[in-house]
């Protein structure tokens, strides 16, 4: 890219202030990330929770996949009530996960192979055990400390009832009652998650610079970008009010200042040099979230409806369509998932009858039955309809494996504070956030020189190892390679503009442009083969998520839910 500013100086990585030094151009919009849930990755120290040292040891295997950058779950110091996205102190590794210089090996290491690394970033709550909430805490009501945090007195005689009616993310009541200094309770403060997990006041002076400085803490030490954690909640609405439906009052609009926050951002951003980004986190519907996305704010953001969508040609078509005419509005690109550490994973919701409970953590209807080859095959479609798309892909740990959800971990050894807050009747998600399985028949897989680890790893996954994975010319992990190297060469591939063809029920078809030559992209949800598009009545495969059209064959009929890359005779 060339320097939008080419007098100025920006900040480098390693703190100089020299020209800047501009790598790639706007390199996210067309990338694929990595997710990495740092502890099922890889354990690097024998404890049974997978650590930077681990993933170290694995960046040849990540950078065999032909993605362009990781996003590294948190790691900075935490007690773990939420798995990290308790943040004690912003500037710190947690020694569960190794320490900065190990961060700062891992930086070095990644970026000699030229791969991006991002971090997860949560400026929406901090964890109790955060500085400035303990200083809240001791310091009493009405005063600065206990500004930072939304603090309130309870309703009722004796404030003895919650300020509003709003319910946590995670079950249960939104405020949490304090005991104060001389042993009475007190105030109540809000958490839109667990209690371990405070909100921040936003509209707080000290709040905005203070996480700016933190932003600047991790890309002065070469931090490419950030994803940001339930980017569109810092502003609640200040009068609080109770709501029908007991859900919070959150608006994203531009009046209500989250806006401002964000193009704070970009201006830390942009004093650096590189190109360095920001995918936000927000279920909001697609013409809120293109607001995140306006060229002074931030660059990338999930597209949860394809997330969510059920193996359905119309459903996903219209995730499709509508965030592409969202971001396009607003110049910005796409990014598609299908997998991430909040979802069961796609494997088992393919392969059911697809009922997704829950708001905001989906769970898996317990009662369904899982079809895990059916699961698959649908997986395998899924992903090269995904990286066909014009934008940015995100990969979640496991995926590339074909992993399905684990949904039978005992409930003694339930970690999600889901469990505990839902009083025991949603099981929340730990079952997409169990180990890699690396080599070998049976757990831990490689995973850990420990048997014991951080969440059991079930029998039978020996044919879901890298190893095993890595010899079979057929498996899941052989299916993405492929797919990412023709993506990386071919310059339509999550590129091109896409035009949607004429296509039977249940069936989707697009063409995505290029100079090169268009490629036709042919979806079949439905359970029976079914003809391709009449305008291409016959086609040429490039790639097809079904073994049994081998590439380069000519074909006229598209397998049972399959995807099919194709050019013209
Ligand atoms: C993260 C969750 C986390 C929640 C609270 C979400 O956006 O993805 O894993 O529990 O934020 O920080």
């Amino acid at each position: 890219m060339s320097d939008a500013n080419p007098g100025t100086h920006r900040e480098r990585a390693d703190g100089s202030d020299s020209p800047a030094q501009v790598t790639g151009a706007e390199w996210w919009r067309h990338a694929v990330i990595y997710q990495i849930y740092p502890r099922s990755f890889a354990d690097g120290n024998g404890d049974g929770i997978g650590d930077l040292r681990g993933i170290i040891d694995h960046l040849d295997y990540i950078d065999s996949l032909g993605v362009d950058g990781i996003w590294l779950g948190p790691v900075m110091s935490s007690p773990q009530a939420d798995h990290g996205y308790d943040v004690a102190d912003y500037r710190d590794i947690d020694p569960i996960f190794g320490t900065l210089a190990d961060m700062d090996d891992l930086i070095a290491a990644c970026h000699q192979r030229g791969l991006k690394i991002t971090l997860d970033f949560v400026p929406n709550h901090t964890s109790e055990a955060h500085p400035w909430f303990q200083a809240a805490l001791a310091a009493g009501p009405g005063s600065p400390e206990r500004d930072r945090y939304l603090f309130r007195p309870g309703r009722g005689e004796h404030g003895e009832l919650p300020p509003n009616n709003w319910r946590s993310v995670f079950g249960g009541p939104s405020w949490t009652r304090v005991i104060e200094s001389d042993g009475t309770p007190g105030e109540w403060y809000y958490h839109l998650f667990a209690p371990e997990q405070p909100d921040l006041n936003w509209r707080n002076p000290d709040v905005l610079p203070e996480f700016s400085d933190v932003l600047r803490f991790w890309l002065r030490r070469g931090i490419d970008g950030f994803r940001i954690d339930v980017s569109d909640a810092p502003m609640k609405d200040p009068g609080f009010p109770d709501t029908a439906d007991e859900q919070p009052l959150i608006p994203k609009d531009e009046a209500s200042g989250v806006h401002d926050i964000y193009r704070a951002f970009r201006t830390v951003f942009d004093s650096f040099d590189g190109d360095r980004m920001a995918v936000v986190e927000t279920g909001a519907p697609a013409e809120i979230v293109a607001l995140f996305l306006r060229p002074d704010e931030m660059n990338l953001a999930f597209n949860f409806s394809f997330t969510r969508s059920p193996w359905d040609a119309d459903a996903i078509r219209d995730a499709i369509t509508s965030a592409l005419a969202a971001n396009d509005a607003v110049g910005a690109p796409t990014t598609w998932v299908t997998d991430n550490h909040d979802m069961p994973r796609s494997v088992s919701r393919y392969g059911t009858s697809l009922r997704l409970v829950g708001e905001y953590v989906p769970a898996l209807d317990q009662q369904a039955e899982v079809d895990v080859a059916l699961g698959i095959r649908r997986h395998r479609a899924m992903a090269l309809l995904m990286c066909a798309l014009p934008g940015t892909v995100y990969l979640y740990n496991g995926q590339e494996l074909g992993l399905p959800n684990v949904d039978d971990l005992p409930e003694a050894v339930l970690q999600d504070p889901v469990w505990e807050r839902s009083g025991h009747t949603e099981r929340g998600r730990d079952g997409c956030r169990v180990p890699m399985p690396w080599s070998g028949d049976e757990p831990p897989y490689g995973f850990s020189t420990n048997r014991q680890t951080w969440l059991p790893m079930p029998q039978g996954w020996g044919h879901y190892t890298v190893e095993n994975e890595d010899a079979d010319a057929e498996s899941m992990l052989m299916l993405y390679r492929r797919a990412l190297s023709l993506r990386a060469i071919h310059p339509g591939l999550g590129r091109g503009a896409i035009r949607w063809l004429e296509a039977a029920d249940a069936v989707l078809a697009l063409e995505v442009a290029s100079e090169l030559e268009p490629v036709v992209v042919v979806v079949n949800t439905g359970g029976t083969p079914a003809p391709l598009p009449a305008e291409i009545p016959v086609g040429i495969t490039i790639l097809s998520s079904d073994p049994t059209v081998p590439t380069g064959s000519n074909v006229v009929e598209i397998p049972a839910d399959a995807t099919v890359w194709l050019r013209r005779p």
